[in-house]
């Protein structure tokens, strides 16, 4: 069978659709490589002193592993020098990072989710990396934090690998999305799945069924009916799956269907859900859009929401396009 790299396709997908100039292919190629870097450490576990939590809080409130601050750093100082970005902005810092004045600064903007799933570390579970790649605004000098508040239509890249049984690197550039496998001895990624497609439908649900208490109208029907299964509106039994790493749970929907939810709930009108909208919530819609799913945050699509914040949260609902506008339509009900 012929390999096709991670490099070869982005340069074929250049030359196709001209989405992919060279300072982004090398943005991609850069954020890659980082990820092999974090699989490595990931791997290592214990052997490599990288469990456990570190002493620090991140802006979230949330208590840090030393795997979120080592994932990062490997992103950060690998983004840094190569002359294709702005700035960079993560979960795990409060303000954006601009480029050190003694390098060239780009003209793209990296935001990262650069461990996503820290329960699941310690515990052997799947867990990943997020990415989202946006253009800074025309003529900017000094970047503010503004800069980020796009849309995320405006992505144009955005991605995640997950470190499961095998690492995989899944992309979109805007043209479908594909996914590549860590090649661990050769060191390079191999294309193993082109123009992924998810089913319009679905009997498989995942959502953190303990906040159930909590849940809006909506959800508690939309979810009460699934529970039914057979004999209930829905006339068919659904399967539940929560791995609690959201890239793991995106991964398992791309490549057999499925919905994914984080709604909002009761608990605090300051928090709409848990999950981030610039580097979790934005590039997963814009990875299960391309893969002909839909994501909404019950009310709108969430690509078309404008943001207000580095680290705002939103509702999110994706996967199977059916079950997406199903549970949507719910919320449109008074
Ligand atoms: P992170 O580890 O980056 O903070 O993100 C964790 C997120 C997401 O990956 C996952 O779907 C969800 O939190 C799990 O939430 P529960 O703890 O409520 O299961
Ligand atoms: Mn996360
Ligand atoms: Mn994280």
């Amino acid at each position: 069978m012929k390999r096709i790299s991670l490099t070869q396709h982005l340069i074929e997908e250049q030359r196709l659709h001209n989405t992919i100039p060279s300072e982004l292919r090398l943005l991609i190629e850069v954020v890659s490589r980082a990820c092999k870097t974090i699989s490595h450490s990931v791997s290592k576990g214990a052997l490599g002193d990288v469990l456990g939590a570190a002493s620090t809080e991140n802006v979230q409130g949330e208590i840090q592993k030393k795997l979120d601050i080592i994932s990062n750093e490997i992103l950060l100082q690998a983004n840094e020098w190569g002359g294709h970005l702005a700035a960079m902005a993560s979960e795990e810092m409060e303000s954006f990072h601009p480029i050190p004045n003694r390098y060239p600064k780009g003209e793209y903007l990296l935001l990262f989710d650069p461990l996503d799933g820290s329960s699941n570390i310690d515990v052997n579970v799947t867990i990943g990396t997020i990415f989202s790649v946006l253009k800074a605004p025309e003529g900017m000098q000094e970047p503010s934090e503004q800069d980020f508040l796009q849309a995320g239509t405006k992505q144009v890249a955005a991605g995640y690998a997950v470190y499961g049984p095998q690492t995989m690197l899944v992309l979109t550039t805007g043209n479908g999305v594909n996914c590549f496998t860590l090649d661990r001895e050769m060191g390079s990624w191999v294309m193993t799945q082109r123009d992924i497609k998810i089913p319009a439908d679905t009997a498989e649900y995942a959502i953190n069924a303990s906040n159930a208490r909590h849940w809006f109208p909506p959800v508690r029907r939309y979810v009460d009916e699934l529970e039914q299964g057979k004999a209930g509106p829905r006339g068919k039994n659904f399967n539940m799956r929560w791995i609690a790493s959201m890239v793991a749970d995106v991964h398992r929907i791309l490549n057999r269907g499925g919905i994914f939810m984080y709604p909002a709930d009761a608990r605090d009108p300051d928090k709409p859900g848990k999950l981030r909208l610039m580097y979790e919530a934005n590039p997963m819609s814009l990875i299960i859009e391309q893969a002909g799913g839909a994501a909404s945050d019950g009310h709108q699509r969430i690509l078309s929401i404008q943001p207000t914040g580095l680290h705002q949260r939103v509702a999110v609902f994706l996967g199977s396009k059916n079950e997406v506008e199903r549970v949507t339509g719910y919320h449109q009900v008074t």
